[in-house]
C-alpha cells in the first residue's frame, strides 16, 4: 500500500487503534463504526470520525472507498449467518488494492503440555461459552478467518495464530510480560462474557455462573497449566494494483 487516505475500523470500542492511526497519519481520514460508542474517549483527533451503526447490516459506505479496513475482536457481536456477507461487504467498500485486517479470539482454552482436561473449570467455561452462542453467533469463526477471507475473493492472504497467555507462565520474556499484563483483564473477560449467555441461553443460575467463573479464574492464573486463548490474525488484499 503506497498512500493510505481512508481507513475504517469496524467495532472501534475504546478507539485506541483508530486514534493511534489518526494521530500517526494526520492526512488520513479514519472512520470508526460501533453499535455502542460508550467506550470512546471525549477528546479525539479531528481526523477520526466515530459513527453509530450495526455491522451486521450492510456497511453504509460507497464501494471502492477505503484503503484499509480493520475488524478486531468483534466476533462476539457478529451474527452467525453474517460472516460471509460481512467479508463481501468489506471487500466492496475497499479500493482495488486495499487491505483487510481481521483479528479474532477463539475462546476455547488451550495448553500445549496437555495439562488442561475436560474436567478443569477453565475448559468447562470454554465449552459452555461455545455452546451458549451456538445458533446465534459463530464462536468458531476465528478459526475460519482464512477461509472466510479467501472465499470472499481476497488475495495475498497471510494468516497466523498467536497464543494469548492467560497469565505469566511463558519462559519467553515478552510472552511472560504479556501474560502478566493480561491476567486481570482475563479474569474480567471470563466474567463479562459468561453472565448473559450462561444464564439466558444455558439456564444456569447466577450463583453457578459465579462459581464456575471463580474456578475458571483460578485455572487461568495457574502457571502450571500454561493456558492460552488462540488469537487468529488474517490479512488480505482486494485484487487490484
Ligand atoms: C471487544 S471490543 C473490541 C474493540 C476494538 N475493536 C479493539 O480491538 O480494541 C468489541 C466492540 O465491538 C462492538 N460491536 C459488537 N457488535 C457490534 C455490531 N454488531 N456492530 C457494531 N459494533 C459492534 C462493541 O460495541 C465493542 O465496542
Amino acid at each position: 500500500m503506497t498512500t493510505v487516505r481512508n481507513v475504517l475500523d469496524c467495532g472501534y470500542g475504546t478507539a485506541s487503534w483508530a486514534i493511534e492511526v489518526a494521530e500517526a497519519y494526520p492526512d488520513c481520514e479514519v472512520i470508526g463504526v460501533d453499535i455502542s460508542p460508550h467506550m470512546k474517549p471525549d477528546d479525539t483527533p479531528e481526523n477520526f470520525w466515530p459513527e453509530l451503526d450495526d455491522i451486521n447490516r450492510r456497511l453504509a459506505y460507497d464501494a471502492n472507498y477505503f484503503d484499509l479496513v480493520q475488524s478486531r475482536m468483534v466476533g462476539g457481536g457478529i451474527n452467525a449467518s453474517r460472516w460471509s456477507t460481512y467479508l463481501g461487504d468489506i471487500k466492496r467498500v475497499l479500493k482495488p488494492g486495499g487491505w483487510v485486517q481481521m483479528v479474532e479470539c477463539y475462546y476455547m482454552c488451550q495448553s500445549d503440555n496437555g495439562s488442561i482436561t475436560d474436567s478443569h473449570p477453565l475448559r468447562r467455561w470454554s465449552s459452555n461459552y461455545i455452546r451458549s452462542l451456538e445458533g446465534i453467533k459463530d464462536p468458531r469463526a476465528p478459526q475460519r478467518l482464512h477461509t472466510l477471507v479467501s472465499t470472499a475473493g481476497f488475495v495475498e492472504i497471510e494468516h497466523r495464530m498467536i497464543p494469548m497467555p492467560l497469565c505469566g507462565w511463558s519462559n519467553d520474556p515478552r510472552e511472560r510480560r504479556i501474560g502478566e499484563a493480561n491476567q486481570e483483564n482475563i479474569q474480567q473477560t471470563l466474567s463479562n462474557l459468561a453472565i448473559f449467555p450462561f444464564t439466558r441461553r444455558l439456564g444456569m443460575s447466577i450463583q453457578d455462573v459465579r462459581s464456575l467463573v471463580a474456578s475458571a479464574c483460578v485455572d487461568a492464573a495457574n502457571p502450571d497449566l500454561k493456558a492460552y486463548f488462540p488469537i487468529y490474525v488474517c490479512i488480505g488484499k482486494k485484487p487490484g494494483p
